[in-house]
């Protein structure tokens, strides 16, 4: 089987392409409505964006600096990711404009992103209480480039500074003390800037943009997302009996901390026909059926994995012995406070959890009760890792909400059946 293609890559795709000169052609762009919430902006923003065929997608670039201001506000849906990379975007663009999501989206902080950026010369006109959506942002005129130390360790937040350092003249540094996923800065060289990337301590890494490149289009080839392909990955280890590929799924060092603990817990996954397909590493993961043991997941591996703790969550109460997640203060603010909503996923489940400080503790008894109604709060992940603990609970397991996995896996519910999941929908 395969799954769609990665939802990091797909926003950055659309958004270096419309900050190209002249067009880019992508494929296998992933089509959940949080990515197509970054085309419509990106077509806001004044760059031509053209579905042609199945993932199949064209856009026209306007040229770095280049954006055009809204007409109206930029509406983000669900997508922290696809906000913040815009923001970062728009700021370094003499432009003014208004961001706004969901009820989820409205929740969640973007001052980590307006006070690195209102350093680089943009201005916030507009901000919800608590520095919430919705956010008008001016853009700078003179962009200043600057060397930042993002308090998080997130990509998106990275991505912004970096995305704002483009109009910038001269360098605009990030200096990460954990390494986060590096996609911005592989497609930045892609499409022809200067990046240079140095280690920095222990985990980090140090990142410069040489500013105010001529982007130059270039194609994109979308891989599989590791982030959705967790999700039968994990359903095929829990259920006896399954065995399943899922091919070409990006396996970028960065994104990996999953099938590492994976790993450490006994699975049976296997890496076929390694290989680099569009610049990022791939390989078919081949999965099997297997008694899986609890393991301590190792605060520094957060990074490589932020996405995966709610379906890693459900692999170690389905395991034998005590699974113990260190350092998950992230998941608070993700599109919910994942670190709650997947305690009481597993808890309403008949599973033992404990949440202590920031680390999670799942004590696995090899067995899930079920039986559960698991409140998603408008959270894909939260919806799918309840469904796949459903697939190998002794009750069946349902959710409140199923709406929200098209943001990132449209044709999940579909997928999940063709392998054999009993799934049943009610309106
Ligand atoms: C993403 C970064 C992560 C991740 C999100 C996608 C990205 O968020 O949770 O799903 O594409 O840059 P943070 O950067 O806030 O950790």
């Amino acid at each position: 089987m395969r799954v769609p293609g990665d939802k990091s890559i797909s926003h950055r795709a659309l958004i270096l392409g419309a900050l190209a000169v002249g067009r880019t052609n992508i494929s296998g762009l992933l089509e959940g409505d949080d990515v197509i919430n970054t085309g419509k902006a990106m077509r806001l923003l004044g760059a031509r964006v053209v579905r042609v065929g199945e993932g199949l997608w064209q856009v026209d670039g306007v040229g770095v600096g280049g954006f055009a201001e809204p007409s109206t506000a930029l509406d983000f849906g669900n997508s922290g990711t696809g906000c913040r990379l815009v923001i970062g975007a728009v700021a370094g663009c003499p432009i003014t404009a208004t961001f706004d999501g969901d009820a989820s989206l409205r929740t969640r902080p973007m001052s980590r992103v307006l006070d690195p950026l209102q350093r680089m010369g943009a201005r916030t006109l507009r901000v919800a209480e608590g520095g919430r959506l919705p956010v008008t942002l001016q853009g700078a005129r003179d962009a200043i480039p600057i060397v930042y130390e993002p308090p998080a360790a997130s990509a998106q937040l990275k991505s912004a500074v970096l995305l704002s350092g483009l109009a910038a003249p001269g360098e605009t540094t990030v200096v990460e003390a954990e390494a986060t996923r590096d996609h911005t800065e592989r497609m930045l060289r892609h499409f022809g800037a200067e990046v240079r990337v140095e280690p920095f301590g222990n985990d980090g890494r140090r990142v410069t943009l040489v500013g105010q490149p001529e982007l130059v289009p270039a194609d994109v080839v979308v891989p599989a997302d590791p982030s959705s392909a967790a999700f039968p990955l994990v359903a095929a280890l829990i259920v006896p009996g399954s065995e399943l590929v899922i091919e070409g799924v990006m396996t970028n060092p960065l994104r990996t901390g999953l099938l590492k603990t994976l790993d450490e817990m006994g699975a049976s996954i296997s890496f076929l026909d390694p290989r680099n397909e569009g610049g990022e590493d791939v390989a078919d993961l081949h999965a099997r059926f297997t008694s899986l043991k609890g393991v301590e997941v190792p605060a520094p591996r957060a990074p490589t994995m932020i996405d995966e703790y709610p379906i890693l969550a459900v692999a170690a109460a389905f395991a034998e012995g005590t699974t113990i997640m260190r350092g998950l203060h992230e998941l608070r603010v993700k599109e919910s406070d994942r670190l709650s909503a997947t305690a009481a996923m597993l808890s309403g489940n008949g599973v033992e959890v404990e949440i202590a400080g920031d680390d999670l503790i799942v004590h696995g008894r090899g067995r899930v009760p079920g039986g559960g109604l698991v409140a998603t709060h408008m959270d894909h992940r939260i919806a799918m890792a309840a469904l796949i603990m459903g697939l190998g609970a002794e009750k069946p397991v349902a959710v409140d909400d199923s709406g929200f996995i098209a943001t990132s896996f449209p044709g999940f519910p579909a997928m999940m059946r063709s392998l054999g999941a009993d799934l049943v929908e009610r309106i």
